[in-house]
């Protein structure tokens, strides 16, 4: 996973905290058009957490701020498939990178990569060269749907 190239599934975003819902939805049509319904759920969690860190990162990292091919204040998401797997990205224009932290039970934040890590197969961050990081995660099929599907081969 290395550059910048994004795939036809890319969506541009503002900068903006209505940002994580337009990402839901684009996730849930493009996962719907790829009958990968088993995943729509939990593929719409990830990519909030992921969208809403990279609005805040934006937002509170004016300084990391490099030249990109976007306008200012923008974002972007994609998805595309690796096999079975589902592969998600977004894009900020910080270079700080995303630490998984450990919150006191009052803590109101520090939870969202959680979540990530719980329902990721995996997940990670790069810094491309024109600027920016790249924050993935794949999503791989639950076992009960890899079984069905073997199940449904053998009949
Ligand atoms: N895209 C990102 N760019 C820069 N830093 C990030 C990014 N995503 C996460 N981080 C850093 O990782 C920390 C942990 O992220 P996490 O999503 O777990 O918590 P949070 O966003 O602070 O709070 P919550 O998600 O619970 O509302 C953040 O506080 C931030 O410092
Ligand atoms: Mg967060």
């Amino acid at each position: 996973m290395t550059g910048v190239t994004t795939t036809e599934h890319y969506l541009e975003l503002s900068v903006f905290p209505t940002s994580p819902y337009y990402a839901r939805v684009h996730v849930r049509r493009v996962l719907e058009g790829w009958r990968r319904d088993d995943l729509i759920e939990t593929a719409q969690l990830v990519i909030s957490e992921l969208v809403s860190n990279a609005v805040k990162a934006h937002t509170s990292c004016p300084a990391d701020v490099e030249a990109t091919h976007l306008g200012p204040d923008r974002i972007w998401m994609d998805l595309y498939l690796v096999g079975e797997t589902v592969v998600l990205r977004v894009w900020d224009a910080a270079r700080t990178p995303p630490v998984l932290r450990d919150p006191d039970p009052d803590d109101e934040s520090g939870r969202g990569l959680h979540l990530v890590d719980l329902l990721a197969t995996d997940w990670g961050y790069y810094r491309p060269a024109p600027g920016g990081k790249i924050v993935w995660c794949t999503l791989a099929p639950s076992p009960s749907e890899e079984q069905e599907g073997t199940i449904q081969q053998h009949r």
